[in-house]
């Protein structure tokens, strides 16, 4: 395995919610010429465009990625491409299509390129009804019910599969769902958790579309960041699990959060209308043991869901207050 240092990477996916802000982080640390955004259908924002070179990129289609790999020689990659849960079950195609196909075509060009290292994320939606709930630790029944979480599941194995076969240093993580203020999510189960921050500041109301008892792992984006960018800097013998290592930040209901928000915003009132999504969001986990990743490379996170309301709301306030949207 490569011991060089990463010194020119790609992002893709690099407009979606976790994208947009790792890219710039990444550019702070790295050098914002080294730092190349790949987006595909949406729009960069003009700070991500500005801040440093951006190219449009279908991860599907393996010599689109490999032209700007070539034209910037990348040595890194951070392969966010994907199509998340709910939009998943829409249209369960596409989601094989991108998920499986973009990270098959990442991990054959790092291969063939000899990259030094990539970072790709699995998600809590690679457990499924039969796992336990509470706690679920980091080995267990990985059955999931959704295109999404097949995809995920199935990623983890070939990323470990190039690890072992071809000595590729590719490393990842389990997300939870996260939350953040700056790009909103697209077509996840957990992004409720997100909208109900734009509506109770917008509009005082919010339908959910899972019930209000429904627990799921949470993580703030500072937190999804910091867990990146530490195990891609960790070094290379403290990663002893090469398929993806369980992170969370917190546990709360989708009540719990409504009556934090309450806090700050007293007229806010939520309503519950569950849709197709309570049945993904069943057959996650309630809470997440990351322990491994705490020992192995010394992750930890820094949010609790108070600290992570008033945070979002002091952003959320001043950004409307400034007419954006
Ligand atoms: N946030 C993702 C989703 O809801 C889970 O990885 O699809």
């Amino acid at each position: 395995m490569s011991t060089k240092t990463m010194k020119r990477i790609l992002v893709t996916g690099a407009t979606g919610q976790i994208g947009s802000e790792l890219t710039i982080e990444l550019r702070k640390r790295y050098g914002g010429d080294n730092v190349v955004a790949a987006g595909h259908k949406r729009k960069p924002s003009e700070k991500l465009f500005s801040s440093g070179p951006f190219e449009y990129v279908n991860v599907t289609q393996k010599d689109e990625i490999e032209k700007v790999v070539k034209k910037y020689d990348i040595d890194t990659i951070y392969h966010l491409a994907a199509v998340l849960s709910a939009v998943g079950e829409q249209n369960h195609q596409l989601a094989w299509n991108v998920n499986m196909g973009g990270l098959y075509n990442a991990l054959e060009i790092a291969r063939e390129h000899e990259l030094v290292r990539v970072f790709w994320p699995s998600s809590i939606a690679v457990f499924g009804p039969e796992t336990p709930r509470v706690n679920t630790p980091q080995d267990t029944v990985l059955i999931p019910t959704t295109m999404y979480g097949v995809t995920k599941v199935a990623g983890e194995l070939l990323c470990n599969y190039y690890f072992l076969r071809f000595g590729l240093d590719v490393r990842s993580v389990r997300y939870p769902g996260i939350i953040s203020s700056e790009t909103p999510p697209g077509g996840g189960t957990t992004d409720y958790a997100v909208e109900i921050f734009y509506e109770a500041i917008k509009n005082k109301r919010y339908t959910c579309f899972v019930r209000e008892d429904t627990v799921l792992p949470m993580m703030y984006m500072p937190d999804c960041i910091k867990a990146d960018i530490d195990l891609m800097e960790a070094g290379p013998s403290r990663i002893k699990c090469r398929t993806s290592y369980n992170v969370t930040g917190m546990s709360f209901s989708a009540g719990e959060l409504a009556a934090e928000i309450k806090k700050y915003i007293p007229e806010f009132e939520c309503e519950y209308k569950p849709d197709f999504r309570q049945k993904i969001a069943d057959s996650w986990p309630l809470s997440i043991d990351d322990s491994v990743a705490r020992e192995e490379w010394g992750w930890k996170p820094t949010y609790d869901l108070a600290a992570m309301t008033k945070d979002m709301i002091e952003k959320l306030s001043k950004r409307f207050a400034k007419g954006k949207p």
